[in-house]
């Protein structure tokens, strides 16, 4: 109930111009954010690599209504990824990239006849896929709420079949397991190749749409781990809940260490992280950097009360 109102709340302008003003702000912000700037998410990379960890880099935004920003974003990719090649980060996929459909234009309203938002993002996107085959990375479509699901997974599901020919195979779908949809998404998706990151999944949806109860997440995510850990796609099991990374580690057994990845964001259990990399285990950190943080941060508070009070404590104490 809490996690759902945040996330309603955060949907307010005085909200958010209290919380991105603030100067306690920035101290939790960095928490879960490399930086403003390019830089600032390759010095972070950088050091995870020497951690012996691997990166999921993403550029903060979403939702955007101008075909310029989208435009913008879409490019914005490309350099970094230009950028990471010149610094051998993404070779071998060490450093990918993440990307939000809705930042890329997924909910443009149409431009002109037949040229709707779905059209515009796969078009982005596929300029970063081309630029991540180049830079000898990958890119991972992140999901959004359940709006947009299905068009983000054939987006996704067009280019891999489209790059198929030329045996890149370099976009990677997410899944939620909150969704009731997921487990038979899942099915399809756990195909030769495929790498799918499976995750609880951050958006407040509708009971008809969503399991709510954190038990029915967790055991929808619990079979959904099943079917991919027994296919023969790439599994990236995105969580920090012990249970399911012991799950995932037993499961793991059957398979070699680097035919599934674990997955965790920049800032939550950082020695969990280290700790499953030193046992041999591959482990990618999602990082986020960019201006645009806010919407972020109030999913990362959302997932923890606890990380909510610490902040308007902050905030009580700095005004
Ligand atoms: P859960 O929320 O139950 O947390 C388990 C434990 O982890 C907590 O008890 C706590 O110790 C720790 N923890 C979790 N969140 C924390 C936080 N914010 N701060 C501090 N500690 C925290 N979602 C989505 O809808 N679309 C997407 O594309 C992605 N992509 C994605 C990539 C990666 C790499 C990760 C790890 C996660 C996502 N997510 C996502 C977010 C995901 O859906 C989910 O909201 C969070 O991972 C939290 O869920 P957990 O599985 O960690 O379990």
């Amino acid at each position: 109930m809490l996690r759902k109102a945040l996330l309603a709340a955060a949907a307010s302008e005085r909200i958010r111009g209290l919380l991105t003003t603030a100067p306690a702000a920035n101290a939790v912000v960095s928490r879960y954010v490399a930086g403003e700037s390019i830089q600032d998410a390759l010095a972070v990379a950088r050091a995870l690599r020497s951690d012996g960890l691997l990166v999921s880099l993403d550029y903060l935004g979403e939702d955007t209504t101008d075909a310029q920003r989208a435009a913008a974003t879409a490019a914005q990719y490309v350099h970094l990824l230009g950028r990471l090649a010149d610094e051998g980060l993404s070779e071998g996929g060490a450093v990918e990239v993440s990307v939000k459909p809705t930042a890329i234009g997924l909910r443009l309203s149409p431009a002109g006849p037949g040229v709707p938002g779905e059209r515009i993002a796969a078009e982005h996107l596929e300029r970063i896929a081309v630029a991540a085959r180049e830079a000898g990375t990958t890119v991972t479509v992140d999901a959004e709420d359940h709006l947009t699901t299905d068009a983000t997974l054939r987006i996704a599901t067009g280019l891999r079949a489209r790059r198929r020919s030329d045996g890149s195979g370099s976009v990677g779908s997410v899944v939620q397991a909150a969704l009731r949809r997921t487990e038979a998404d899942v099915r399809e998706l756990a195909a030769p190749g495929v790498r799918v990151r499976l995750c609880k999944g951050a958006y407040a949806e509708p009971l008809a749409e969503a399991f709510t109860a954190r038990h029915d997440i967790d055991r929808s995510f619990a079979r959904c781990l099943r079917t991919l850990m027994a296919g023969p796609g790439y599994p990236m099991i995105a969580t920090h809940d012990p249970r399911l990374i012991a799950i995932t580690r037993s499961l793991g057994l059957g398979r070699s260490p680097d035919s599934f990845e674990y997955q965790m964001l920049y800032g939550v259990r950082p020695d969990e992280q280290r700790r499953l990399a030193e046992s041999g285990a591959r482990v990618r950190v999602y990082v986020p950097y960019g201006g645009d943080w806010y919407r972020y941060l109030v999913r990362r508070l959302a997932e923890r009360p606890a990380n909510l009070a610490l902040f308007l404590r902050s905030l009580g104490s700095s005004s």
